[in-house]
């Protein structure tokens, strides 16, 4: 006796770790407001890189940092001890609280609620921080990203930090190719670091690198 066709599957419950979002558009502070409100933020590191460490005790003088699209910001808190002068910027309300709760009361006020695009920091930047930001945002907008940091940026001012290397599709976080990010920051800056990473997220593993590029 030939047995039924078994019935079909049921549709697969979504990931524990993926919730549904309704926001799908990275380019919008409700992208991620979503995304912290319901604390999916794989990108989170929960604390400071360890080759930002190390790029603090090299550096010499206390600059005037940028941190754009700052996240929950520890960098912050950790480079105002240092002495920096740093401010945290952030366009989602969800990520501005999130880091003012991260940093504490000493250093809220160095948080700003602003969009990148149209921020104009308070005095001349020496360094702008990049970590996940590039990445965050759809390919299409970033020669808009890297016209803005050579924008801000005077001549001998360094752009150092994170950058992810891949050809993925779907994003965020997306994935930018060597040629591509030479082609994006040949016309302003110099490479002048390149190093592995030793402490990515699995999001970002094998595939991000830190670079320091001197503005022209
Ligand atoms: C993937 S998260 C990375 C956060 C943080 N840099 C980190 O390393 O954890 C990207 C962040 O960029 C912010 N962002 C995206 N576009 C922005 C814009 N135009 N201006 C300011 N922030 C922006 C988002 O709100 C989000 O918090």
């Amino acid at each position: 006796m030939t047995r039924p066709p078994a019935p079909p599957a049921p549709p697969a419950p979504p990931a524990p770790d993926a919730p549904s979002f309704g926001a799908r558009d990275p380019r919008e502070p409700a992208f991620w407001d979503e995304r912290f409100d319901k604390g999916f933020t794989p990108w989170d590191l929960g604390g400071v890189p360890a080759r930002l460490r190390a790029f603090a005790g090299e550096l010499h003088g206390l600059p005037t940092v940028l941190i754009p699209g700052c996240g929950s910001a520890y960098e912050l808190a950790f480079l105002c001890q240092a002495g920096w002068n740093a401010t945290a910027i952030d366009f989602s309300p969800a990520a501005v609280a999130a880091a003012r709760r991260a940093v504490g009361p000493q250093w809220q006020d160095r948080v700003v609620q602003a969009d990148f695009f149209q921020y104009q920091p308070a005095a001349p930047l020496d360094l702008i921080y990049e970590r996940a930001f590039l990445c965050a945002l759809p390919r299409a907008m970033w020669p808009q990203v890297a016209a803005r940091w050579a924008e801000l940026l005077p001549s001998g001012a360094l752009l150092a930090g994170y950058f992810f290397f891949d050809n993925n599709a779907k994003g965020p976080p997306f994935g930018i190719a060597r040629e591509q990010l030479e082609a994006l920051l040949t016309p302003h800056f110099r490479c002048v670091a390149d190093e592995a990473v030793l402490d990515s997220l699995p999001v970002f593993e094998g595939r991000e690198r830190w670079m320091a590029w001197r503005r022209l």
